[in-house]
């Protein structure tokens, strides 16, 4: 009804727009006064998590993009290493898990069969095992050491968003609290970071109240049939997300690269009229990206490529090489997902609605995959 969708049109539209709470209770609860991390409920020792020295993120769908997401963050802040597989995959491959191996499984529902078979063998080889989910007392979690709850509210869309922000949240918290117990940052970076990522909120906020453009591009682009999207490093999974997005909820065919894998094989598709979208990363980004993903635009530009870009505001560098320009606001560039995602979700649900697709029941697909 309408007034479940809260005066929106559609679950998807509501979830979007309820996404700087899904963060923001996310986050809420988890650091005491001294603005140390406090993660009680992660009912596995101290020391236990001290002696961890590798990761396996386990998911499917969107999660395993969170995933993706999360494993850029936690190397660089934790230096624990982080794989990140799909969960359908994992236990058919002899996957080497020992006891000091944190096996954390990323789940919406908390149902997904093939997710949740990974994690009994995941435990049945020893690991360690932490659920980041939404859905309250649902089986992985159930079936796991500890939870850490992602606190996005129910997600009903089939298409996850809200969801996705608050798992990256999630994943963010676990791997700052891995880096205080193995004591990898100063606690003043923690509190930097921690107090960056209490800004996403708002910030999103501004992302959605921003959106008109990216609303008016997807409806002048409601017949195209191929977008392409590219990103880089922590701005990859992203791009992924972004045209699983339009895939799910369009039907269009849309296909997400590393940018730097362009020259090998992908730039061939770029023909005139090509819609490429990129996802450019900070230009305070440490390894100095933001120049090459510049160079990639100019690249599928020059072959004829429509180029929309999603930038930090104020890098004016990309303004030349794009058709159109979104912005997001300013943060610390590990946190980037958190805003870069959004104009891509609103693209996809406001190209679906211009097809008269039903956005919130896409053909094919079901919320949560409860059969392997
Ligand atoms: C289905 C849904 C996706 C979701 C995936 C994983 O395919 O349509 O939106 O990302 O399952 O679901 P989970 O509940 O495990 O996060």
């Amino acid at each position: 009804s309408a007034a479940e969708k809260g005066g929106y049109d559609t679950f998807m539209e509501k979830e979007i727009n309820e996404q700087p709470s899904a963060v923001a209770d996310t986050l809420l609860g988890r650091t005491d006064a001294a603005g140390r991390l406090v993660l009680d409920e992660l009912r596995i020792s101290e020391d236990e998590l001290r002696g961890v020295n590798k990761i396996i993120v386990l998911a499917a769908g969107t999660s395993a993009y969170a995933g993706t997401v999360a494993k850029y963050a936690i190397e660089h802040w934790c230096r624990i290493p982080v794989e990140v597989e799909l969960s359908h995959e994992f236990r058919y491959r002899d996957p080497i898990i020992d006891p000091n191996t944190l096996v954390v499984s990323i789940s919406q529902s908390g149902e997904t069969m093939d997710t949740l078979m990974a994690v009994r063998y995941a435990r049945e080889q020893g690991a360690r095992t932490i659920a980041i989910c939404n859905t309250n007392g649902s089986t992985i979690p159930r079936e796991s050491d500890a939870v850490l709850y992602t606190h996005a509210g129910p997600e009903i869309a089939v298409a996850s968003t809200k969801a996705f922000l608050a798992q990256i949240t999630a994943a963010y918290l676990l791997g700052l609290y891995l880096a205080q117990l193995q004591r990898k940052l100063f606690t003043q970076q923690i509190r930097d970071i921690l107090g960056a990522l209490s800004e996403i909120p708002a910030k999103i906020q501004q992302v959605l109240e921003t959106s008109d453009d990216v609303k008016e591009l997807a409806r002048n682009m409601k017949d195209t049939t191929s977008v392409l999207f590219l990103g880089r490093n922590i701005g990859y999974p992203v791009a992924l997300e972004g045209a699983l997005k339009l895939k799910e909820l369009a039907y269009i065919h849309a296909e997400g690269f590393a940018a730097g894998e362009l020259k090998h094989g992908p730039i061939a598709l770029i023909d005139e009229g090509q819609p490429v979208f990129v996802v450019v990363p900070s230009p305070m980004d440490r390894h100095s990206l933001h120049a090459k993903v510049v160079s990639n635009i100019q690249e599928v530009r020059a072959r004829g490529a429509k180029t929309v870009v999603v930038a930090e505001a104020g890098d004016e560098a990309v303004r030349d090489y794009a058709e159109q320009v979104f912005y997001v606001p300013e943060t610390l560039p590990m946190l980037m997902p958190l805003l870069t995602t959004v104009p891509l979700q609103i693209f996809a649900l406001e190209l679906a609605s211009a097809k008269g697709y039903d956005v919130d029941q896409p053909r094919n697909l079901a919320k949560s995959v409860t059969v392997e």
